[in-house]
Parts: C-alpha cells; structure tokens; sequence
C-alpha cells in the first residue's frame, strides 16, 4: 500500500496523540496529505505534522473542538480550503468514562456522548456534505461494544451509537461510491487505555488476546490504512474488531 493514497486529503480527528497520532503519520506515509486534528496539545500535533513532512507528505494541524458542530463545521472548511477537497475522514477523537451504571452523573452522560456521539455524528454529517465522491469514512469504535464488562456501560453505549450510524450512513452514502466503517480496537496502549489501570490489570487484558499482548497504535493504524485504500472499495457498513483475536 507503499503511496496508493497520493493526491488524497485524509482529516484524523484527535491525531496529536495515541491511535489518531499512528494513524495519522501511517496515512501519510501511503502518500495523504493529513488534516491533523487536535483538541489541547498543539505541540504535539506540530510534532506529527513535522513528522510527515520530514518523510516527504504534506500536513497540516488544525485545533478544533470535535465536540461542538459550529466548530466541526469550520474545520472541514479549514481542511477543503487548504488542500482544495477532503477524501476520507477518520473519525478518532473520543473519552473513555469508566463507572458502574448506578454511578453515572447527568456531567458524566453528556461528556460521554457529547464527543463521542454528538461530536462523531455532526462530522459524519460534514462528510456527507462536503467529502469528494469515492472517499472513504472510518469510524473507530471498541471491541467493548462486544463483551459487556461492567463499569464500561457508558462508554459502550456511546460507542453503539457510533457503530449503528456506521451502518445507516453506509446506505445514505453508498451511491456515490464513499464507503463508512468502523473499527473496533482492543485493549491499545494509548494514555486513554492506560488511565487508572495497574500493570497487573494491563498483562491479564493482554493474555484474553491471541497474541498474548495489548495492541499498539500502529496495530490499529494498520488497519485503518486497509479500509482507507482503494482496495476495500467493497467493504462498507462494517464494524471490524482490531484486537488481535481477543475473547472475554
Ligand atoms: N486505547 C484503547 O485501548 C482504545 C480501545 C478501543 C477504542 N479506542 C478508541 O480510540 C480512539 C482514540 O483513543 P486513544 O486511546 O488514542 O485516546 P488518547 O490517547 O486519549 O488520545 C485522544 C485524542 O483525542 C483528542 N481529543 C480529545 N478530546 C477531543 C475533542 N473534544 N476534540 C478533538 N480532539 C479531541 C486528543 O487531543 P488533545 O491531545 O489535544 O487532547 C487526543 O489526540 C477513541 O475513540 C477511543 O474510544 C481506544
């Protein structure tokens, strides 16, 4: 996939760090040029911008609150107007809120599913307007969705939503040739995974995967980039779990 995405915009929502960071630098390595979105850490998203420049890509970071649509809005114009059209969109950016149903706050809901949700769904509205015909929309989702584990009743819920607006914008945007998936990670050494947890906790979530291990950014930046590729032109409406073969 060495340069397949030459000529090609590509925006990563929350891509100053972590997965949307791997990502990021993984796409313009294929030969995007990268929108890289970020919410607080300008420096770091400088540093990933100066890092696919100094491979050769072009980049550009942008600050934007993903989860507030006026701001959306802006952004995708920003993007559009510096690169001249956007192709594909990675919508990454998300919180993690860990609490027993019984705990959960009205603040704790709506910081929840204001980035997640409400943020994933005004920019997947700003795609359906404004990304070019034949693009592609990757959704990152969590395998959590599939294993019902207690205290992650919120985020998982939050994360539904994203996998079922995967499925209806997959129709809506079919006809011009865009495809919409979403993937779900594992357990991903990331500061968002790694928030509260011990490191005993972390090696028993990495021996429930195949590979005896936690995921890397980059394991997920690697499938992201099949789905981005006009290769998986043929490959829409998914929810496709990136957790090297975890199981409950
Ligand atoms: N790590 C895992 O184990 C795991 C597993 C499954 C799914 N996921 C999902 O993968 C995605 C990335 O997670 P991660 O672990 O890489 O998280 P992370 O290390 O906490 O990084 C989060 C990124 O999102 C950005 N961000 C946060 N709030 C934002 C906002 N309001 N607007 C724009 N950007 C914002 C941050 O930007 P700043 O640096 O500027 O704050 C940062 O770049 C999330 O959707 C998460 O739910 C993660």
């Amino acid at each position: 996939m060495e340069k397949c995405l030459t000529g090609k915009t590509v925006l990563v929502t929350g891509a100053s760090r972590g997965i949307g960071r791997a990502i990021a630098l993984k796409l313009g390595q294929m030969g995007a040029a990268v929108v890289v979105n970020y919410m607080n850490s300008s420096a770091a998203a400088e540093e990933v911008v100066e890092q696919i420049v100094a491979d050769g890509g072009k980049a550009l970071a942008i600050q934007a609150d993903m989860a507030d649509p006026a701001a959306i809005e802006k952004l995708f114009d920003q993007a559009i107007g510096e690169f001249g059209q956007l192709d594909i969109l990675i919508n990454n950016a998300g919180v993690a809120i860990y609490k027993a149903i019984a705990e959960v706050s009205e603040d704790d809901y709506e910081q929840q599913f204001s980035l997640n949700v409400k943020g994933l769904l005004f920019s997947c509205q700003q795609a359906a307007r404004k990304l070019a015909d034949g693009g592609r929309i990757v959704n990152i989702s969590t395998s959590v969705t599939k294993m019902m584990l207690p205290n992650y009743g919120l985020y998982a819920a939050s994360k539904g939503a994203v996998e079922q607006l995967t499925k209806v914008l997959a129709k809506e945007l079919g006809p011009r040739g865009i495809t919409v998936n979403a993937i779900s990670p594992g357990p991903t050494d990331t500061e968002l995974f790694r928030e509260g947890k011990t490191e005993e906790q972390i090696r028993q979530m990495g021996a429930m995967a195949a590979f005896n291990r936690i995921g890397t950014p980059e394991d997920i930046a690697g499938a992201v980039a099949l789905l981005a590729s006009a290769d998986a032109g043929w490959i829409s409406g998914q929810d496709i779990c990136a957790n090297g073969g975890l199981t409950a």
